[in-house]
């Protein structure tokens, strides 16, 4: 049985998220979605908010599920029994980050491989960045998100100025 780990901060998940987790969830036999808890980035939305969104955006896919964690990745994969890790590629600036961890997580764990999927085209330019501060100037994010999460963006930027 393979099992692997999409990690991420998911502030908010986006639509570039979902074709990842929907095209990874196809290839392997247990996906687990872990969203960092303790993140520098000060995020957006609470952990509980952010494990609600994926849950709700990710109901049709059996083969998923979402937990959160916190220190070293590397050691939550080898807690869950993950033998891959599964990250998004954009473009190439994305690349040296994203080498840079999968290189240091392989000899942290030599059993734990990093696997790229490169992001779909219609998505390439998408971040969680991008989205809270589109929404934060009161801008339309519904190409970027699913209705859902645009609507938990709706009431988490009520009565604030800007993200
Ligand atoms: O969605 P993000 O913010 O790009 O995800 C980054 C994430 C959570 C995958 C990365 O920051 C991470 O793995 N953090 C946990 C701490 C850790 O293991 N750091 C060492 C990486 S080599």
């Amino acid at each position: 049985m393979t099992k692997a780990i999409y990690p991420g901060s998911f502030d908010p998940i986006t639509n570039g998220h979902t074709d990842i987790i929907e095209r990874s969830a196809g290839m392997v036999d247990h996906l687990i979605i872990a969203v960092l808890k303790n993140n520098a980035k000060s995020p957006l939305f609470t952990v509980d908010e952010r494990i609600e969104m994926i849950k709700k955006v990710t109901s049709h896919l059996k083969n998923v599920s979402v937990e959160t964690f916190d220190g070293l990745l590397i050691d939550f994969a080898k807690k869950s029994g993950a033998s891959v890790i599964v990250r998004g590629l954009r473009a190439v600036t994305d690349f040296e980050y994203e080498l840079q961890m999968a290189q240091t997580n392989r000899v942290l764990a030599p059993s734990v491989d990093t696997i790229f999927l490169t992001t779909n085209l219609k998505y390439s330019y998408l971040s969680s960045s991008i989205v809270k501060e589109i929404a934060g100037y009161g801008g339309d994010i519904s190409e970027f998100v699913s209705p859902y999460v645009e609507k938990m963006m709706k009431e988490k930027l009520k009565g604030r100025d800007t993200v």
